[in-house]
C-alpha cells in the first residue's frame, strides 16, 4: 500500500548511488577488499528507479545484476570510484553513498606476481581520497546521504560523520547485530539527520529500508 502511494514520486529526480566494495590491487593476482555484498546499494537503485528516478549506479565488483533502466558504471578501486562519481556528480539531485570504500591502497602496485621470500612481508598502504568528504564540500543544494557501518559507538561515530562530511543524513548500522550488515538480505539501521532527528528502523529487508531512505531524502530537497 505504501509502495502504491510512493509510486513515481521521484519522477525525473537524478540520483547517484554507489554500491559494493572497492578493490585495491597488490599485484596481478592479489588484492585488498572488504565484505560488502552490494545488496543495500542495488536495493536503493531498484527502489529509486521504480519510483521514477533517473539512477546512476557506480558499483564495485559484486555478484548482483544491476537493475534495468539504470546507468551502470562498473569500477574496481577507490580512485576509479572517485573519478566516476566526480564526473557524474554535477547533474545529480541526490547522492547516496552506500559503497564500502577502501580507506587505503597499496603504495606501489607491482606488475609482476610477488614471490615469497624468507621472513615477513610488509605492504605500505597510503590513504585513498574520501569521496563523500569531497562531495560534502561542493554539494550546494544537492541531497547528500552517507552510510556508517560501525561495530561500536554507533550513534556517536555516525553523528561525527554527518558534521565532518556535511551530510543531510546518514544511515547508521551496527554490523555486529544479527540480521544486519554485510551480505544479509535484511538490515537494522538508524536514520540520523543533520538536525539530530533519529529514526530507528526495526529489522527489515534491504529493499524496504531502501524505500525508507528514499522517503527521508524528500525532507531535504527543494
Ligand atoms: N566514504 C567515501 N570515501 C572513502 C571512505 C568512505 O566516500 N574513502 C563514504 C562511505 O561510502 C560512507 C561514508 O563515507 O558513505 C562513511 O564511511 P565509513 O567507512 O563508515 O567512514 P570513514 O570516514 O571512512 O571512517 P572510518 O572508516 O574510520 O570509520
Ligand atoms: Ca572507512
Amino acid at each position: 500500500l505504501e509502495l502504491e502511494r510512493e509510486d513515481k514520486d521521484l519522477l525525473g529526480k537524478k540520483i547517484l548511488i554507489t554500491a559494493g566494495p572497492t578493490v585495491e590491487s597488490i599485484d596481478p593476482v592479489r588484492f585488498i577488499t572488504n565484505h560488502s555484498s552490494g545488496k543495500m546499494g542495488y536495493a536503493l537503485a531498484e527502489a529509486a528507479s521504480k519510483r521514477g528516478a533517473k539512477v546512476t549506479l557506480v558499483s564495485g565488483p559484486t555478484n548482483l545484476t544491476p537493475p534495468c533502466h539504470v546507468k551502470f558504471i562498473s569500477i574496481k578501486s577507490t580512485l576509479d570510484m572517485y573519478e566516476a562519481v566526480m564526473s557524474n556528480f554535477r547533474q545529480q539531485d541526490i547522492i547516496i553513498k552506500s559503497a564500502a570504500v577502501a580507506d587505503y591502497r597499496p603504495k606501489d602496485v607491482v606488475d609482476k606476481k610477488i614471490k615469497k621470500q624468507e621472513g615477513d612481508l610488509s605492504i605500505t598502504l597510503v590513504r585513498n581520497p574520501d569521496i563523500l568528504l569531497e562531495l560534502g564540500k561542493i554539494k550546494d543544494d544537492r541531497v547528500l546521504v552517507g552510510f556508517a557501518a560501525e561495530t561500536d559507538h554507533l550513534i556517536e561515530y555516525a553523528k561525527e560523520k554527518i558534521i565532518k562530511k556535511n551530510l543531510d543524513f546518514i544511515v547508521a548500522n551496527d554490523v555486529t547485530q544479527q540480521g544486519a550488515g554485510f551480505g544479509t538480505d535484511t538490515n537494522i539501521v538508524c536514520l540520523i539527520d543533520k538536525n539530530n532527528h533519529i529514526k530507528k528502523i526495526d529489522k527489515a529487508t534491504k529493499l524496504e529500508i531502501a524505500h525508507q531512505i528514499l522517503n527521508k531524502t524528500k525532507e531535504f530537497y527543494q
